[in-house]
This record gives structure tokens, sequence and C-alpha cells, in this order.
């Protein structure tokens, strides 16, 4: 069975609805992942304003690629710390909504749609590409980390986060959350695990790419009350919107890389 990228077509129309699966990305997923990918910003780029008691955009006038924008969750934080994005999605179904929730958001987001093997966009253009939770769904990851490392401009910065190849991943990412019916976030194959990244994968292809990798750490539920694992069969029975459960397994840095992990590479 392959994998099914077109579910985001079929439920990209209410990727911020919090009863629609896709928003277990949000909850706490992008305040876990965007701290991070903050704070590596901040400290790349000499704009790292913390503690300095400065509370307006740090990083007014960047230029973001968001490759795989989705509903947008992460090309909205990146715009409200001052960065001009593009988003760039395959799914016109999520680039309209991710257009839509931004005009309503008075945020000005320009969304194209397009794939990552074939971005849409010039050479050497962005200071800062992310690409989070899409490597492990594209067909090709040695083109989309070549065309990443075009649009970036000498100096970039590659932020990344995407599922590792492990046996705790097919056990969490494949048997939990897409195969066993009583966990079961989703129905079909969202994931395929043959499609899964390991690290040292991904540091060769961005490497072979002028993509040098800076660091990698561990992303994951930072919750340790084994009930949390009780509320996957909760979210499936509807008694649970995925927004809170996301919320309640409180998702961002963690130290073990076995099930997904994230981190940085810097342009040559
Ligand atoms: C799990 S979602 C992640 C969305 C968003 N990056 C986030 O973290 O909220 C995966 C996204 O990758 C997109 N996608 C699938 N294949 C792709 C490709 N070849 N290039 C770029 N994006 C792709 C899907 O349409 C979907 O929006």
């Amino acid at each position: 069975m392959g994998i099914d990228n077109d579910v985001y077509n079929r439920v990209g129309e209410s990727w911020w609805d919090e009863d629609n699966p896709l928003n277990l990305l949000h909850g706490s997923m992008t305040p876990g992942r965007f701290a991070y990918f903050r704070k590596v910003l901040g400290e790349r780029t000499g704009r790292d304003f913390a503690g300095r008691n400065y509370t307006g955009p740090d990083f007014t006038g960047l230029r973001a690629l968001d490759i795989g924008s989705g509903g947008g969750f992460l090309a909205e934080e990146f715009t409200r710390i001052g960065c001009r994005v593009v988003g760039v999605d395959p799914s016109p179904v999520s680039v309209d909504t991710a257009r839509r929730h931004a005009a309503a958001s008075a945020l000005e987001i320009e969304y194209r749609i397009g794939a990552g093997e074939r971005l849409p966009v010039p050479d050497a253009t962005f200071d800062v590409a992310y690409c989070c939770d899409v490597l492990e769904h594209v067909s090709d990851l040695e083109a989309v980390i070549a065309e990443t490392s075009r649009a970036l401009k000498p100096g970039g910065l590659y932020l990344f986060d995407t599922v590792n190849r492990t046996f705790i991943s097919k056990l969490v990412a494949i048997k939990i959350l897409q195969e066993w019916r009583l966990t079961r976030v989703f129905d079909t194959p969202i994931h395929e695990w043959s499609m899964f990244v390991r690290p040292a994968e991904l540091a060769s292809a961005m490497e072979r790419h002028g993509l040098r990798l800076g660091q990698i750490v561990g992303l994951g539920p930072r919750s340790k009350n084994p009930l949390r694992l009780l509320d996957l069969v909760r979210v499936g029975g509807s008694r649970l919107s995925y927004g809170e459960l996301s919320r309640r397994l409180d998702f961002g840095q963690i130290r073990s890389t076995a099930n997904s992990y994230m981190g940085y590479a810097v342009k040559r």
C-alpha cells in the first residue's frame, strides 16, 4: 500500500479545526517545534533578543520559505516574528485553507502551489528555508534537498523536522497511530515506514547539496504521564479533540531521536 498524500486535499479544508486529526500538528507541535527553530534562528542570525526585554518582531525582513506549508501553522509563526514567508505545498485545498486563515488573521503570507522537488521560487532568494513533517512524505528526497539548497542564499539557514526510520517509529507512527484500531488517528496510510529518513541519510543528502548539518535533537512528547496513552483511545472515540490531545502530549525538544527529530543546516 502506498502513502496517501491526497489526505491533505480530502481533509485539508479544516487544518485549524481542533477535531481534525491534522490538528495534532498544531496543539503543542507548532509551539514545541517553533521554540527550537526560533532559538536556532536567533543564535545563527545574531538577532537573539532573549533577556533584553525586547517584545517586537526580532526577524524583520528575513525571507523565509516554508516547504510543505500545509494549513500554514508554522508560516503564521514565522510571519509573526517578522519574516516575509512564502509557503509552497502541492495540495491546492491546503493552500486555499492557509490563504484564508492568513487573511482572517491579517497576516501577509504568500502561498504557492508546488512541490518540494520543483520549488516555484528563484535561486538564492531566501535567508531561511524550513521543511517540517514533510521529508517523510516526498517521493524524491534528493531532489527536495537539492531544490532547498538552490533556493537558499549562501549562509542561509535550513530548519527541518521529520520521522526517523527505527523500530520505535514503526511501533509508534505506523502500528499505534495508523494500524491498531483502538489507537489509530488516521484510517489511511499517511505514513509509510520505508519513507522515514534516518538522520545520517539526511545529513549525507544535505552535504551532497551544499548544506552543512549544524545540529540534530529529538522531537517528541514531553509528558511523562502514562495515562496519555489512554487519551489516544479516547480521541478515537471522539471524546477528546486532537488539538487537546496534542497539548496534553506536550511535544517539543527531547533527548531521544528514536521517533522524530529536528535540527538545522547551513548553506555554504
Ligand atoms: C504532515 S503535513 C505538514 C504540514 C506543515 N509543514 C506543518 O508542519 O504543519 C505534510 C505536508 O506536506 C505536503 N507535501 C506532500 N508531498 C510534498 C512534496 N513533494 N513537496 C512539498 N510538500 C509536500 C502535504 O501536502 C502536507 O501539507
